[in-house]
């Protein structure tokens, strides 16, 4: 049964779309701090190994919120790694084994972009879409990777 929370269908439809590039970035940057939590080195390695464990498993909190929201708003959720790797703009490094330091950059680079991608996502629900509570939640999801890149940005400073 389709919802009846007074948005038409082809914004819900947009809105999802919106929301399956979210999901897409999200799971990127999960397997990307998962790759960094399993090999970082050097003198901080415990604290970095435990960073990033704490990052992956916030990242896949957010997943799961991101995907039940395209449910709630009647949609089906993509689930693959196929239509993740066609959707998402957060790029891997496959065979690419960086420095602690370079990995602190490239998560903190990763988060920005999703940070600058997920204002843009808010402005469009707040302004086109009229849908308050997919700006709402996604404020508080670019209020979370606020946090993470000012935690990876002081590795750095
Ligand atoms: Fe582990």
């Amino acid at each position: 049964m389709k919802p009846n929370i007074g948005i038409s269908e082809k914004q819900l439809e947009h809105t999802s779309s919106v929301l399956s590039t979210v999901l897409s970035n999200e799971m990127t940057l999960y397997v990307k701090t998962r790759k960094s939590h399993w090999n970082v080195t050097g003198e901080s390695f415990m604290e970095l190994h435990k960073l990033f464990e704490g990052q992956y498993k916030q990242l896949e909190e957010a997943i799961d919120e991101v995907a039940e929201r395209i449910g709630k708003l009647g949609q089906k959720t993509i689930g693959t790694m196929h239509e993740f790797s066609k959707l998402t703009t957060i790029k891997e490094s496959p065979g690419v084994y960086a420095s602690s330091k370079d990995m602190i950059k490239e998560l903190l680079k990763d988060h920005e972009t999703i940070i600058v991608q997920l204002r843009k996502d808010i402005e469009h629900c707040t302004e086109k879409t009229k849908d308050a509570g997919t700006a709402d939640f996604l404020t508080g999801l670019m209020e979370q990777h606020e946090t993470t890149a000012w935690v990876l940005r002081r590795y750095l400073n």
